[in-house]
This record gives structure tokens, sequence and C-alpha cells, in this order.
């Protein structure tokens, strides 16, 4: 027990052991005067009350197996004997289906009083002075905002971690934070965040290996200071765990600026006997058998949300900048960038900005009021291609380019039974092959929008690409990412203003302008506000 905070978490996960549907936590001084937990849980029988107060005196171990497979979030029968030893206490409980309430008193650990009261079911935990007797903690007590602050810190996680209980905590008599019971997670964390970041959050939803990553998670344009809003949860019990709060961190680090941080509560539901809770004295964290896989289990299930054309956001009036057409200079960009000779579409309010030119001919530099954008220029073309080309497949095939003479294709047997095998995806994308089923192999054709590549080394580079044995994504996908990828402007090579402007433009209409098909970043970003504070600009 180190502070009032630990006394609340305490005692607020044994209402939830309790089975409790209503929590009150009422405070004085930030819990240093007073700690009052109420619950309308299952109660302590008059036989057991006075065995509760005891160390090691747990109900929730019937047998000593149990304890590889913890359900409940108390198992070492510690909490209430020793918030009792460090206060003046009173427990007042009555057990369901008992006539009477019990309410026991005293101080330091020892009763003093032991009397039947009338009581709804339920008990409630008073803690008065804690820490009286023993002066060193009392010292080390912060300021009652402070000791406030990790308390509602510790019930807001559990609320997180328990949507369906209701939740208040008031402090020297005024509500510090009510959560009404929710029907969902999105719910709870609506009432405790506010709606309006809750409406802005990502689905996460992600089941394998007998593993579900549950939750909501922010899209990279609502962002937090701090970490504190980063919860992870493991079979019902918030835990601080820095291998997944890392795992958080990687799945978003080439969407967010340094120094800022996601909005995520993620529940991680796993057998009981998959993870280890008695690992830590203050159980906030837990122990995996297979850590790597939750962990990368986790990255998985945020990219996959990320990706989700959701990540988008509604596009304000601000920043919008109209441009001229782009006007193309003949050949400059090469046969490559089939998409610069389409009409120059109506430019919107821009996410990234303005475009203010080009660093070492690979990455565009763009600019809002708030952010310096880095964008990779080939990244953000396959993006924009595939997402085209994907669009454009729904109406058929792809526009074929007949080659003046076929090429016979020179292939191993395993590089030939792959392109057998992957001979229609290829067919869709405006490939033609002739000869399967014993002859050589004769390429007639070539996607349109590739006819500028050596034909011969475009089919090793798709067989190469289909055949990566890590790849998960259907083979369509993967040919028209291989499409995208060989089509758009590469890197090293000089783009005009208004190609860049065009290609930033047409990233912002795709539905997840933050990676490319194979899930490489395509942004990077610097925020003004981190520029103004280390040149200690004061506006
Ligand atoms: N709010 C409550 N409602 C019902 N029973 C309770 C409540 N609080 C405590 N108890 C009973 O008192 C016992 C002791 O509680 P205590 O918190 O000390 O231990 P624990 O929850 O079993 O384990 P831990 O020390 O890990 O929290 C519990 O096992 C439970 O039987
Ligand atoms: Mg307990």
């Amino acid at each position: 027990m180190e502070r009032p905070a630990s006394a609340v978490k305490e005692l607020v996960e044994n209402a939830l052991d309790a089975e409790a549907r209503v929590v009150s936590v009422d405070l004085r001084e930030g819990g240093a005067e007073l700690i009052r937990v109420a619950d309308d849980g299952h109660g302590i029988s008059v036989e057991e009350l006075p065995l509760a107060l005891e160390r090691h005196a747990t109900s929730k171990l019937a047998r000593d197996e149990d304890l590889d497979a913890i359900a409940t979030l108390g198992f070492r029968g510690e909490a209430l004997a020793a918030i009792c030893a460090v206060s003046r206490f009173t427990v007042t409980s009555r057990a369901r289906g008992a006539a009477d309430g019990l309410r026991v008193a005293g101080e330091g650990g020892t009763v003093s009083q032991r009397l039947a009261v009338p009581a709804e079911v339920g008990t409630s935990v008073e803690v008065h002075d804690l820490f009286f007797n023993t002066p060193a903690r009392l010292k080390f007590l912060k300021a009652p905002t402070t000791e406030l602050a990790a308390s509602l810190r510790a019930v807001g996680q559990l609320a997180l971690a328990h949507p369906r209980v209701q939740f208040r905590v008031t402090n020297g008599g005024r509500a510090a934070l009510t959560a009404p019971a929710a029907t969902d997670l999105r719910q709870r964390i609506g009432a405790l965040w506010s709606w309006e970041t809750a409406g802005r959050l990502l689905e996460v939803d992600r089941t394998e290996h007998g593993v579900r990553i549950a939750g909501w998670a922010s899209p990279p344009d609502v962002t937090r200071g701090g970490r504190d809003d980063i919860v992870m949860v493991v079979n019902d019990r918030p835990v601080r765990d820095p291998a997944l709060l890392q795992a958080v961190l990687a799945a978003y680090r080439p969407l967010l600026p340094r120094d800022r941080f996601p909005l995520v509560v993620l529940a991680v539901t796993l057998a009981a006997s998959d993870v280890d809770a008695n690992v830590h004295p203050t159980k906030a964290w837990v122990r995996f058998r297979q850590p790597r896989v939750v962990q990368e289990m986790v990255v998985a299930a945020l990219h996959e949300a990320l990706r989700r054309p959701a990540v988008v956001p509604a596009l304000g009036a601000a920043a919008a900048r109209p441009t001229e057409a782009a006007v193309v200079p003949e050949g400059a960009v090469g046969e490559q960038a089939a998409l610069f000779q389409e009409a120059v579409a109506e430019y919107r309010a821009s996410r990234f900005g303005r475009v203010l030119g080009q660093v070492q001919e690979t990455f565009i530099v763009a600019t809002t009021d708030a952010e310096v954008f880095f964008l990779d220029q080939h990244v953000v073309h396959e993006r924009v291609i595939f997402e085209q080309v994907r669009d454009q497949l729904e109406a058929g095939p792809l526009p074929s380019q007949a080659l003046l003479f076929p090429e016979t294709l020179d292939l191993g047997p395993a590089a030939r039974a792959l392109l057998e095998r992957w001979r229609a995806p290829l067919e869709r994308l405006g490939f033609a092959f002739e000869g399967f089923g014993g002859d050589a192999i004769v390429l007639r054709a070539v996607p349109t929008l590739l006819k500028g590549d050596e034909p011969k080394r475009l089919v090793e580079g798709a067989v190469e690409e289909l055949a990566d044995p890590k790849a998960t994504a259907p083979t369509l996908e993967r040919a028209l990412a291989f499409v995208a990828c060989r089509a758009a402007v590469k890197a090293d090579t000089v783009l005009a203003v208004d190609e860049m402007q065009r290609l930033v433009s047409d990233l912002e209409a795709t539905d997840t302008p933050y990676f490319c098909p194979h899930g490489r970043p395509i942004v990077s970003r610097v925020s003004m506000h981190d520029i103004r504070r280390e040149l200690k600009r004061t506006w």
C-alpha cells in the first residue's frame, strides 16, 4: 500500500470480484482523510468478515491449482489486511440471503468493535486517516489533487475494463468521475473521455492463436501529449505491461509525430492458464506464456484498424487551397506516370497542406499550419495507383498492351508452376500468356500501366512477389500491389511542384493514406508545436 490510489484500486477490485453492478468511491482530501468504497455485490457473511481482514485470507482460490488460472482480480488475501493495518477502518457487509449486516471497526489492524447492523446487500469499506501510524509513508503523500488524480486513473482503468458496471467517484462531496452502466466499451469510453473522441475511434478486433485483441484506437489525428490514455486490459485486469505498451507505440510509430501518443483501449482475452497475474506486488504486471505472440497480435490488430478507410478524417474547410491545373512538362516523368496524364480533379481541402518542394529527389515536403510532412514520393504514388487500379478492376480486366514481339519466357520448373497457378489474377491485371501445359510459355501482353518496363523482368518480379511465403493478402491484391509498385514514380526522380501537389492531393483521396499496399509507412511528420518549443518560440 503506497498511496490512497493503491487502496482505492484494491477496494474497487474487491467490489468487482463480488460481482457488483454499482461501485461508489467517496474520497476526502484525495483519499488521505477518507476513502469509502461501497458496492452492491454479494457481500461477506457474518462468519467470514473477521477472517477477511486477516492476512492470507482469501475466498477466491478454492484449490491450489486455481492459482495457475486466476479468474478474479484478487487472489492473495492481503489487500484488506494491509489497508486495515495502516488506517482507522470500518467494514460493513451484508451477504446475499442474510437477514442482517455486520460491522467491524478498529485501527492499525486491530478490530475493536463488532456490531450487527441493518444494511443493504453488499459491502462498504471506510478507511480514515490512511498511514496515521506509519509517518514515513504519510510524509510521501502528495498534494490532494495529485493523489485524487492517481485514484481517478486507477478507477478509470478499471471502469474501462468493466464497462457494464456503474462507477461513481466523489472527492469532498463533489463528483469527480461518473460512468453509468454501459452496454459496450465504446459507450464507456464516451462517458469517460468524451463522446466526440469516442466517435472518432477505430474498432479493433482480431482473434488468432486463441488470443482475442478487441477495443478502440484513435486515428492518427487524435492524439494526446502523454501515454495515460493507452489502456491495456488482460482478462479484465488493467495492466502496465511495458512490452504491450511498446507494441502499441510501434504500431503507431510511422503515423505520429514524436511526443504525441494515441488513445487506445485494448482488451486482451486469452486462456487464464496462458497468463500469470501473480508476478508483481500490485498485480499491475502479468507474464504471458507466449509474450511475442501477444505483442505481434497487438501490432497486427492495430495496423488492421488503422488501415481501414475510416482513418481518413472528415476534411474540414480549413487549409483549402485551390491550385491551378497541373501542367505536365512533356516527358518529364516518363512512361511510368500514366497518372499525370489524367484530367485534373478538383482540389479539396488538404490534409497534408501545401507542397513546399522536394528533398533528395525522393521526399515531398508539405506543410499545414500545424505540421510539416515528409512523404516518400514512390510510396505515395504506389498507394494512389493501387486504389485507382483496384477500383478499375471492379469494372473488368485492366487495359493490356500487346507486345510487338511476344517473348518466350525461360522459367525454371518452380517459377513455371507458380505462374500457371497465378495466371488468372495476372491476366486480369493485363498480362497475357500462351503455351501453358508443356510448351514454352510465351508472354503476349503486359498491363498498359507497365508498358515501359522490360517484359521478362516484369514477369520475374511478379513471380517473386507472389511467391513470398510471408505474405497473407489475397493473390489478386498482391499482384495489384506489385503492379502499383512497378508503375509508381521512383525515388531519385525530379518532380515539379504541380506534380507533387497533384500526387499529395490524390493520396489524400485514398482510403488509407498512411500505408503503402505492402504496409510501409508513407508519411513522416514533425509538429510545428515541437519546432516552436525546441526553438523557444513563445507564440
Ligand atoms: N467488496 C467485497 N465484497 C465481497 N467480499 C469481499 C469484498 N472485499 C473483500 N471481500 C472478501 O474478503 C477477502 C479478502 O479480501 P482481500 O482483498 O484482502 O483479498 P483478495 O481479494 O482475496 O486477494 P488480494 O489480496 O489479491 O486482493 C476476499 O477474498 C473476499 O472473500
Ligand atoms: Mg482483493
